[in-house]
């Protein structure tokens, strides 16, 4: 059992994990299912019963200053402010990501009511951004997906819902690429720079909106939320600004990806993607089988808040716990062979958007996303397939996240 992966052998720095995560997930599973990392200082845990048990508990802690001195990997995020990045003091720690109750319900609350009404009216925005990108493409008989379409599309269609004038969308376009380095740990510091830069651009233009939509509201989720502060919700300026900024970050990359990932899984199963022209109703199904086969997000993190038992092992107040939804998703039992792609599938309960009290809160948009743009790419390019069929997927080294570099099709 002594050589059984630690976390840092579950990123996608290790060749092996990147090239297939589950022979070491379905290891782990199998013969250490709630795994102590001594050298992280965190329990990982793979059975999709107990990390889905962990997640509904909503006595769990999500803080990482809640955890145990012991926890360095999950406590590495407090002191890893780059320098030159400016944050007010009333933006401090207000990303409700990793906020614990009952500050966390206090802004999430706001921020879903205005997002999940917003989300609810947005096809026409998300068709319409979906379609100038694949215009866009024009004559081109071989193209990169990931930089000609899977990336452009989140950015655009946040950018939209958050009400970013047109003339700045170039800029923001570059702030959001470098603000996405900030899940970098190992950035170069050239990518720091440039992180930095955008960040603090982002953040400026932030407040410059708000102040704008304040003295003339617009059909948008920045006036959303300047508005409802303006009724009474209880919310600082600075808990606006990050979280409208977590909006972005949160869900540009991981959507890009549930994108790429899903026309590459088609592409290499084309019985399911037959499946799917001949009945395009199966798109919620496919959707969500794609997000269970190969999640965007590797893991997600709580912390344990008294003395208790987590699948059959003691855990003390405070330790930490990660749970791997990658390794979930792929458990037999809860989901018949697994490693099956099968966008028929019934009642699958996946674990991809976390859950409980931190469950995505960008899901709705995510689901709308790739719905639209999967049958809209499928039905403009009829013959899409690889533009070198026996082409090995060039899987991103983020740790943590899994997705594509580029996915080169031929038309
Ligand atoms: C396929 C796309 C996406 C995936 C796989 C994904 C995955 C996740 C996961 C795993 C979490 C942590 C949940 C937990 O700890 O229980 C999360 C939280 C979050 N996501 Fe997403 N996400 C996606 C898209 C989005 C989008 C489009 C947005 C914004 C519009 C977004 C915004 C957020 C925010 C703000 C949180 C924090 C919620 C909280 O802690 O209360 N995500 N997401």
């Amino acid at each position: 059992m002594t050589d059984l992966p630690g976390v840092l052998q579950l990123t996608p720095m290790n060749p092996e994990f990147n090239e297939d995560p589950h022979k070491l997930l379905d290891r782990l599973r199998n013969e250490c299912p709630v795994r102590r990392d001594d050298m992280a200082g965190l329990f990982l845990l793979t059975r999709h019963g107990d990390v889905r048990g962990v997640l509904s508990d909503t006595s769990m802690w999500r803080s990482p200053e809640r955890a145990e001195e012991a926890a360095v990997v999950t406590r590495a995020i407090l002191g890893s402010r780059p320098e030159g990045l400016k944050v007010d003091e009333d933006e401090e720690r207000s990303g409700i990501l990793l906020m614990d109750e009952p500050d966390h319900m206090r802004i999430r609350e706001p921020f879903a009511k205005a997002l999940y009404k917003r989300v609810a009216k947005s096809k026409p925005k998300v068709t319409q951004v979906v379609r100038e990108w694949l215009d866009g493409i024009g004559d081109a008989k071989t193209f990169d997906v990931m930089d000609k379409f899977a990336l452009r599309v989140p950015v655009d269609v946040i950018a939209r819902l958050l009400g970013v004038d047109n003339a700045r969308l170039p800029e923001f376009r570059e702030w959001s690429e470098g603000s996405i380095l900030g899940l970098n740990p190992f950035r170069t510091p050239e990518q720091t720079e440039f992180y930095v830069k955008s960040r603090n651009a982002l953040s400026a233009y932030m407040r410059e909106l708000m102040n704008a939509r304040r003295k003339q509201p617009e059909d948008d989720i920045t006036s959303d939320m300047v508005i409802l502060q303006a009724e009474g919700a209880q919310l600082t300026d600075g808990e606006i600004s990050t979280n409208l900024q977590g909006l972005l970050i949160g869900g540009n990359l991981t959507t890009t990806d549930l994108i790429g990932n899903a026309i590459w899984l088609f592409l290499k199963n084309p019985d399911q993607l037959a499946k799917l022209k001949a009945d395009p109703s199966l798109i919620n199904g496919a959707v969500e089988e794609v997000l269970r086969y190969e999640s965007p997000v590797d893991i997600t993190g709580r912390i344990a808040p008294r003395d208790m038992e987590v699948g059959g092992c003691p855990m003390k107040q405070s330790q930490s716990m990660f749970l791997s939804l990658r390794g979930a998703n792929r458990d037999p039992e809860a989901f018949p062979d697994p490693h099956k792609f099968d966008i028929a599938r019934k009642d699958a309960p996946h674990v991809a958007f976390g859950g409980g009290l931190h469950l995505c809160i960008g899901s709705p948009l995510a689901r709308l996303e790739a719905q639209v743009a999967l049958l809209a790419f499928f039905e403009r390019y009829p013959n899409v397939r690889l533009a070198d069929p026996g082409m090995k997927p060039k899987w991103r080294t983020l740790p943590f996240f899994r997705g594509l570099e580029e996915l080169v099709v031929a038309v």
